[in-house]
């Protein structure tokens, strides 16, 4: 047994808002890990927080046009909020551009540096000279040099899937200025990890054989491979800058300062007390991650500890693979995800649907599939028909015959033995399962406790025998009713929303873990609550509007589908002829406050100067549309669009993956030109 528990969970990128897939790979199995420690009475500190640096941060914020601050100031809340509003149960959600996490990872990167613990190596990197910058690998656009495709990024190229580096593509341009970049020696920090090869290979190979085989495997193929040195450092202004003289414009790679990141949360949060998590061997440290982030958990972040010397290693990572949607991968870029804030929205109170669902289906072993169908299926058969009729059952009947008293207990049967004594080995089992982070598990043994009380009262039908054997409907009935309360103990770690109305029917308080298995939990005369409905039924129209939301975002997503949006209904000429499709100037353009995609222009429409509010500015800065000539559709009927009156509409073409360009005549025609 530890003495202390300290979780923590994968740190989300704060450039978007949180999904299923996040949900069900990390942050529902270490809330219940957390929960469950807590319940048995541990000492436990759960932690998480944004990341917030990295390169995609920077292209964000520069494409709409605000600062990576204000990006992250965004998605972290969102992200928050979600999680609360979920029940996961940090004990802090904090961010890394916190100044505790800057001075920390400062600290960290200083000390191995004085103890020369990095290599320092000159290499030749992409520069804007316009910009005046190093490129990132995804500031740097070109031809895949495996598919043509004339729109790859210096890492990947989007259209056939390729894995590039940017001096593999042709003709590279910078996507900030256009201008062709220059290759310039530039020189970085590299942590050697072929020094920690042997140290990692006893650590995990012959050392953690009980990690998940997905984990271990991963380590041993990057272990087999050989380690080479990694590069912490990157030249970008967004990040914690490396505290070293002479390394302006340079920043801590995120992957060096995002695991840190559990250290400053933690100090955060216990600014006296943090080092006994940290650095006392009586503390168990487990990390909640997906597949993609095991190197950086298993090889990576463990040899930065051991590099620093002062810290504990990870006793277990319980990697989750991933959870595709409908069949298909869960995609940021082609929208193709259940946001958990979209959820909360739509199916309000359902928070423990969405986590039994998860958690059921939980990717723990291979990447598994959410589809709506299978989350009603869970909904009606299991959690309203097993869960949700057994409580009700117990308690209305209670209200019925005993007006809502717990019954007392006359002479118990050999069957009332055999149910009852099964309680503290299901408990046992849902031991074994959590504490080997096998929650899928858990959580069907966690159910066979309510479908145990549902055979217990379809095998002895109290309301059979109302008429002649009450002392036996009141023995059957308390059975039932100690179940129920057993079942609020058992329940808290998978379903804590479900487990706040349980109590409140069986008006009682909370119950400590190793209280489960007690058939006295409700005493004899207790009063209890009037019942209410644990689940309601999801009928299938719920089920077909998400469906049909979903299939919206697959249409405006084409490309991914493999297919164009079909043709629409055929129009007479008539119709098309009234309509007055002109060439146009803008004169001036701002970005509409309040809004990501809106932009306020003035045109010159060659009869007139007006206003539209077009919806492009995800799309193009204010700076890149003024004086250029695009086409309108001018008679449209005027608008109101957030108070602005809006005249026209400019004509835009949407690509399969929702990108959008501004349509243009081939050549500059006079202002007002029809088209046509
Ligand atoms: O993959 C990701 O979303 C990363 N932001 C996870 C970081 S985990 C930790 F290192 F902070
Ligand atoms: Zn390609």
């Amino acid at each position: 047994m530890y003495k202390r528990y300290l979780i923590t969970s994968a740190l989300p990128y704060a450039n978007g808002p949180v999904h299923i897939g996040h949900l069900a790979g990390v942050y529902i199995p270490a809330d219940i890990y957390a929960r469950y420690l807590r319940l048995r009475g541990c000492d436990v500190v759960f932690i998480g927080g944004s990341d917030e640096h990295g390169v995609p941060i920077t292209i964000k914020a520069r494409r709409l046009g605000v600062s990576p601050q204000d990006v992250v100031d965004k998605y972290h809340s969102l992200i928050k909020d979600s999680f609360e509003r979920f029940g996961i149960t940090f004990d802090i959600y904090s961010r890394t551009t916190s100044s505790i996490h800057h001075e920390t990872a400062s600290a960290f990167f200083r000390k191995l540096y004085d103890e020369g613990k990095f290599i320092e190596q000159t290499s030749e990197q992409f520069y804007d000279e316009e910009a005046g910058q190093f490129l990132a690998d995804r500031y740097i656009e070109g031809t895949c040099p495996r598919c043509g495709c004339e729109k790859a990024y210096g890492d990947q190229c989007e259209s056939c899937g390729s894995t590039l580096s940017p001096n593999e593509l042709i003709n590279p341009k910078s996507t900030i200025s256009g201008s062709i970049p220059v290759l310039r020696p530039t020189s970085h920090w590299y942590l050697p990890l072929d020094r920690y090869q042997d140290f990692l290979e006893d650590w995990i190979l012959n050392g953690h054989k009980e990690w998940k085989t997905n984990v271990y495997g991963q380590c041993k193929s990057w272990l087999d491979q050989g380690l080479q040195p990694r590069a912490v450092s990157r030249d970008l202004s967004w990040g914690v800058p490396i505290p070293v003289e002479g390394a302006e414009g340079k920043v801590l790679y995120v992957w060096f300062d995002a695991p840190i990141g559990y250290i400053s949360n933690t100090k955060e949060l216990l600014p006296d007390t943090w080092e006994l998590y940290w650095k006392d061997r009586e503390t168990k440290l487990v990390h909640f991650i997906g597949k993609d982030n095991i190197v950086f958990h298993c090889i990576v972040f463990p040899s930065m500890l051991k590099a620093h010397g002062d810290y504990i290693l990870p006793d277990n990572v319980p990697a989750n693979e991933f959870l595709n949607l409908e069949g298909r991968k869960i995609s940021t870029t082609h929208n193709w995800a259940i946001w958990l804030h979209e959820y909360l929205d739509d199916l309000p109170g359902k928070q423990d649907v969405l986590r039994y669902a998860l958690c059921a289906n939980a990717p723990e072993t291979k990447d598994n599939d959410f589809t709506w169908k299978d989350f009603q299926t869970r909904n009606n058969s299991e959690l309203v028909a097993v869960l949700g009729n057994f409580v009700n059952r117990a308690l209305v009947l209670a209200h019925k015959y005993f007006n809502g008293k717990v019954p007392e207990v006359y002479a118990l049967t050999d069957f009332d033995r055999e149910i009852t004594v099964e309680i503290p080995v299901i408990r046992k089992d849902v031991e074994n399962s959590i504490e080997t982070f096998k929650f899928r598990e858990a959580l069907k043994k966690v159910m066979d406790l309510s479908r145990l009380g549902n055979k217990y009262l379809a095998d002895t039908e109290p309301w059979k025998l109302a008429a002649t054997d009450m002392d036996r409907v009141s023995t059957i009935l308390n059975i039932s009713l100690q179940i129920t309360a057993n079942l609020s103990i058992i329940l808290e770690p998978f379903l804590p929303f479900t487990v706040t109305k349980l109590r409140r029917m069986l008006n009682i308080e909370a119950l400590n873990w190793d209280r489960l298995g007690e058939t006295g939990l409700l005493a004899e005369g207790h009063q209890l609550a009037v019942p209410e409905l644990l689940f309601d039924k999801i009928e299938d129209s719920i089920i077909e509007a998400q469906m049909e939301k979903l299939e919206a975002s697959k249409k405006s997503d084409a490309s991914a589908a493999g297919s164009v949006a079909p043709q629409k209904e055929t129009v007479q000429f008539d119709d098309f002829g009234k309509m007055d499709i002109r060439t146009v100037t803008v004169l001036a353009a701002e970005r509409v406050p309040k809004t990501d995609k809106l932009l306020k222009l003035t045109i010159d429409t060659g009869i007139d100067t007006r206003t539209i509010v077009s919806g492009i500015a995800e799309f193009y800065r204010p700076e890149d549309i003024i004086g250029k000539q695009v086409c309108v559709l001018l008679n449209l009927a005027p608008r109101k669009i957030k108070g602005i009156e809006s005249q026209g509409m400019i004509l835009m073409a949407k690509n399969s993956s929702g990108k959008m360009c501004l349509v243009q005549a081939s050549e500059i025609m006079d202002n007002g030109t029809e088209i046509g």
